[in-house]
């Protein structure tokens, strides 16, 4: 009897290692995905994982896996949830379930436990994940089994069996933090009057502590990826680490919002995505410059639809593959340079180039022009509305003359 648990070092998971050993009789191996959210998360993981009764603590780096195979193809589709979340978190979870199968096989563990709770979407992207790739795979969701519904009640359950914990009774927030975000919920937020405070933002300065000067970025596209920054080529986990600095400094990338969850309520969360809308910035200009009309029509709505898929826990899906296909295509001719400008929370694309670009000056100048013969736009638009011309013609009983 072997379950392979998703842990993070933090009170809940702690507590659940020795609740699963009690309830199920089995031995514990604690996972822990490394997606970038920081050392101090990560110091001294192992160590707790054991004290609190793990047999086996098992760490992957999935860093370079999580951007280059979860960021990248997502960025490509142009996805951002309603309109402002860009996805931190619901992209983080299918990378990290795919790793906890993998060790579940390898340890031959029968079933496979997580600390979300049954009120969230988290919950529904870990199960999807492993519904979709390891059915075999029980899965144990403390959290909608127990009765324990507060910290106190969770560190008195560890005190009672004498498992050392450092964590303190008092915690403000829920936070989930990856190389592309921080997401902060509760406390004060949980309250939609509430203006978050300064203790809610980790990764950005707040506009008005920015610097008074601008700075500027130069990113280059190469298929829908940012290849380098400044011209220096960097790995995808690299060209986000970069970015996350120079744009938090700036305090580019917040954003407060109170989004409709999967199951149904709605919950009111912050994120910091500095790095990522910067790079959302770059592609976007470059999209601009390339891509035609029924093209980019296209692309929106490839991201709209990819914006549901990945909240809604649907990674592992024929249709999840199907679009990104399409978004693939699409970001093949998506090459360039794009300089950013970075000033007081806003990031705006200044310059911009793409050997694929399709604006031509010679077309486009309101001087005089030899390519363009405005005479024929009477003979289009003619045609273009002809149906409009048909049907007033109808109702005004006015003969078509
Ligand atoms: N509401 C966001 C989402 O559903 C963030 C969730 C944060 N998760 C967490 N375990 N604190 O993607
Ligand atoms: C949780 O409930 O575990 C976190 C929030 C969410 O999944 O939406």
């Amino acid at each position: 009897n072997k379950i392979v648990l998703t842990y993070s070092g933090g009170l809940d998971t702690s507590a659940i290692i020795p609740w699963l050993k009690e309830h199920y009789n089995a031995e514990i191996i604690a996972f822990v995905a490394d997606v970038g959210q920081g050392e101090d998360d990560l110091e001294g993981v192992e160590e707790k994982a054991l004290a609190s009764g793990a047999t086996k603590c098992i760490v992957y780096d999935l860093k370079e896996e999580f951007v280059k195979e979860y960021v990248y193809p997502t960025l490509k589709t142009g996805a951002i949830y309603e309109g402002t979340y860009l996805l931190g978190t619901s992209m983080a979870r299918p990378v990290i379930a795919k790793a906890m199968v993998e060790v579940a096989k390898a340890e031959g563990a029968d079933a496979i436990a997580h600390g979300c709770t049954g009120k969230g979407n988290d919950q529904v992207r870990f199960e999807g994940a492993v519904a979709a790739l390891a059915p075999q795979l029980k899965v144990i969701a403390p959290w909608r089994i127990w009765d324990m519904r507060s910290r106190e009640e969770l560190l008195a359950y560890l005190e009672a069996r004498n498992i050392p914990c450092k964590a303190t009774l008092k915690k403000l927030y829920s936070r989930d933090a990856n190389a592309w975000h921080i997401s902060t919920e509760g406390g004060e937020l949980e309250s939609t009057w509430n203006e978050p405070s300064d203790a809610v933002w980790q990764w950005t300065v707040s506009p008005e502590q920015a610097p008074n000067e601008p700075e500027y970025v130069k990113l280059t596209v190469k298929q829908g990826e940012i290849v380098a920054v400044d011209d220096q080529a960097l790995s995808p986990y690299q060209v986000l680490v970069t970015l996350n600095e120079r744009a938090g400094k700036h305090g580019v990338g917040r954003i407060d919002i109170t989004e409709n969850r999967l199951v149904g309520m709605k919950s009111r969360g912050c994120y910091e995505t500095p790095g990522g809308t910067v790079m959302m910035a770059a592609l976007r200009a470059i999209e601009e410059l390339v891509l035609d009309k029924p093209t980019r029509s296209w692309r929106e709505k490839l991201g709209a639809e990819f914006s549901h898929l990945v909240y809604d826990g649907r990674w592992f899906t024929p249709l999840c593959k199907a679009v990104l296909a399409s978004a693939n295509a699409i970001a093949e001719d998506l090459d360039g340079e794009v300089v950013l400008k970075m000033y007081k929370g806003q990031v705006n694309a200044t310059q911009k180039r793409s050997a694929n670009s399709l604006y031509s000056e010679d077309f486009a100048t309101f001087g005089a022009d030899e390519v363009y013969d405005q005479s024929h736009a009477e003979g289009f638009i003619r045609l273009y509305t002809l149906a409009s011309r048909i049907r007033a013609l109808k109702e005004q009983n006015l003969a078509v003359g």
